[in-house]
C-alpha cells in the first residue's frame, strides 16, 4: 500500500541523489508488495476502506472539505482520483523538472486540453507561439472558439517588442490569460525565449487576472530543458515521445506548483482524462532508462546532423547543435537548453518528388510520424504532421515540400548514416 509521504532515500552522506538514480526507487518500498523489487500493476478501479470512518476521512481530504491533519495519510479511493502506479510515477516525474507536483494523463492531448480548459474561460485570450503541434493548433483554432476563447499567434523567433505589438494590435490585450509555448518548435527547432514569456506574463498580470505560462517541453524535456527554472508556470509533455520512449504507449504529463496542479488534478478527475494503471506501470519502466536513451539519441543526432550538413544533396539542416554564435537564436539556446536533443529536420535540394523518393528508399529509418522512440523515424511534415496548415502558415513556419523530419533512435549512428547516404543517392 503506497504511503503518500514516503519517498525513500534521496541522499547518501550528504550527497543528493540524481534523478537517474532515483528512477529505480523513489516513492516505492518493496515491503508494501511482498518484497517485489518493482511496483506491481494496481489494475483495480476501486479500493476497499478499512472502516466507514476511513472512507469518510479520505473523501473529506480528496474533495478539499478540510485540510489534512498532521501525519494523516490521504487514502486511495477510486482509480479516476488516484492509483499507486500513477502516484509513484508522478513523484518520479517531478524530479527531472524540479516541480512540486505532477499529473499524468492518458495522452499528451488530454494533458493539453485539460490545462487549457482549467485556465481559460469565455472571453479570455491565449497568446501562443507558432508553429504548434497540429493537435494543439486545432484545439486552439477550432475547439476553444466554440467556448468564446480567442487565440493569437506569434512566430517562435519573435522579439519581446514584436510580441507586445502583436498583442496590442489584436485589441484584446486586456483579456490575456495564458501564454502557451512550444519550444523548440516542430519541425524547425525554432526556439522561444522562455524568460521573455514569463516577463510578459508577469507584466500583463493584474490583481484580478493572473497570466499563466504553459510550455510544451516534449522535444527537449525532461532532460535537456527545464522551463520551470525560467519562471514558467506549467510544463506539458506528450509522454508518448521520449518519456515513454518505445513507441508503445500514449500518455501525457503536466507539472507545476502544488497550487496550480491542485486545479489541474481536480479538472482531470471530472473530465476523466487521467492515465490508467497499465500506462502508469509502462511509464515507470520507461523512466529507468530515460537518461540512457535520451543521451544516446542526442549523441547520435549530432553525428547525423554533421553528416547531413556536409551532404551535397542537402540544402539546409535545422538542428540546435548546428547553431553558431552568429545565429540570433544562439543566445536563447545557450540560456535555456542543456543539449540539442535528437530531432533534426532538413531541406533537400529539389521538392516533394525528391523528398518522397528519399523517404521511400530508407531501409532502417521507419516512415512514420511521432518521435522520441528507440527506433529512428522519418516523415514529410508538409504532407503529414503539418498537412493542415495553409500555404501561408507553412511558409511562415519555413515548412517546405523539400523538408524531411528525423527522430533519431538508439541504433548505431554509423548504420543510420549509411541508410541516409544510400537514400539520398536514390533521391
Ligand atoms: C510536441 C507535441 N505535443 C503534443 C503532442 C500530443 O501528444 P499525444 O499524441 O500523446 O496526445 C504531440 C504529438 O505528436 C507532439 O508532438
Amino acid at each position: 500500500m503506497k504511503k503518500k509521504n514516503y519517498l525513500g532515500k534521496t541522499s547518501i552522506g550528504g550527497r543528493k541523489l540524481q534523478p537517474e538514480t532515483l528512477m529505480m526507487s523513489y516513492g516505492y518500498h518493496p515491503q508494501w508488495s511482498e518484497g517485489a523489487i518493482k511496483c506491481p500493476i494496481f489494475q483495480t478501479s476501486t479500493f476497499v476502506f478499512k472502516s466507514a470512518e476511513d472512507g469518510k476521512a479520505f473523501f473529506e481530504i480528496a474533495l478539499g472539505l478540510r485540510p489534512e491533519k498532521p501525519r494523516e495519510e490521504p487514502g486511495l479511493i477510486y482509480s479516476r482520483l488516484n492509483n499507486p502506479d500513477l502516484e509513484i510515477l508522478e513523484d518520479r516525474l517531478t524530479l527531472w523538472d524540479g516541480a512540486e507536483d505532477c499529473a499524468v494523463f492518458e495522452s499528451g492531448m488530454a494533458a493539453i486540453s485539460t490545462v487549457l480548459f482549467e485556465f481559460l474561460k469565455p472571453g479570455d485570450v491565449v497568446l501562443h507561439s507558432e508553429p504548434l503541434y497540429g493537435g494543439t493548433e486545432y484545439f486552439l483554432g477550432q475547439v476553444l472558439p466554440r467556448f468564446g476563447i480567442h487565440s493569437i499567434g506569434f512566430p517562435a523567433c519573435a522579439s519581446h517588442s514584436q510580441i507586445e505589438s502583436i498583442l496590442s494590435e489584436s485589441g484584446r490585450a486586456d483579456k490575456l490569460t495564458m501564454i502557451y509555448v512550444e519550444t523548440p518548435g516542430n519541425p524547425t527547432n525554432a526556439l522561444v525565449d522562455l524568460e521573455m514569456c514569463s516577463k510578459i506574463a508577469r507584466d500583463r498580470s493584474t490583481s484580478s487576472r493572473r497570466v499563466v505560462v504553459a510550455v510544451d517541453n516534449t522535444f527537449l524535456g525532461p532532460l535537456w530543458q527545464h522551463p520551470l527554472k525560467f519562471g514558467v508556470d506549467l510544463v506539458l509533455y506528450s509522454a508518448t515521445k521520449f518519456i515513454g520512449g518505445h513507441s508503445d504507449v500514449i500518455a501525457g504529463v503536466c507539472l507545476g506548483s502544488h497550487e496550480l496542479m491542485q486545479r489541474v488534478k481536480n479538472l482531470r478527475t471530472f473530465m476523466g482524462t487521467m492515465a490508467g494503471p497499465w500506462t502508469g506501470w509502462l511509464l515507470l519502466r520507461s523512466l529507468e532508462t530515460l537518461k540512457l536513451r535520451m543521451t544516446c539519441q542526442m549523441k547520435s543526432a549530432r553525428q547525423v546532423a554533421d553528416f547531413l550538413g556536409e551532404h551535397p544533396r542537402v540544402e539546409k539542416v535545422y538542428y540546435l547543435g548546428l547553431l553558431t554564435e552568429k545565429d540570433p537564436q544562439f543566445s536563447v539556446y545557450r540560456k535555456q537548453c542543456l543539449a540539442p536533443g535528437s530531432m533534426i529536420s532538413f531541406d533537400m535540394i529539389g521538392g516533394e518528388a525528391e523528398a518522397f523518393r528519399f523517404l521511400n528508399s530508407l531501409q532502417l529509418f521507419k516512415l512514420a510520424v511521432s518521435l522520441g522512440g528507440t527506433e529512428s523515424l522519418a516523415e514529410h511534415p508538409a504532407s503529414m504532421t503539418h498537412a493542415e496548415l495553409t500555404p501561408e502558415e507553412k511558409s511562415r513556419a519555413c515548412i517546405t515540400d523539400k523538408m524531411i523530419r528525423l527522430s533519431i533512435g538508439v541504433e548505431n549512428h554509423e548504420d543510420l548514416i549509411a541508410d541516409l547516404q544510400q537514400a539520398l543517392e536514390k533521391a
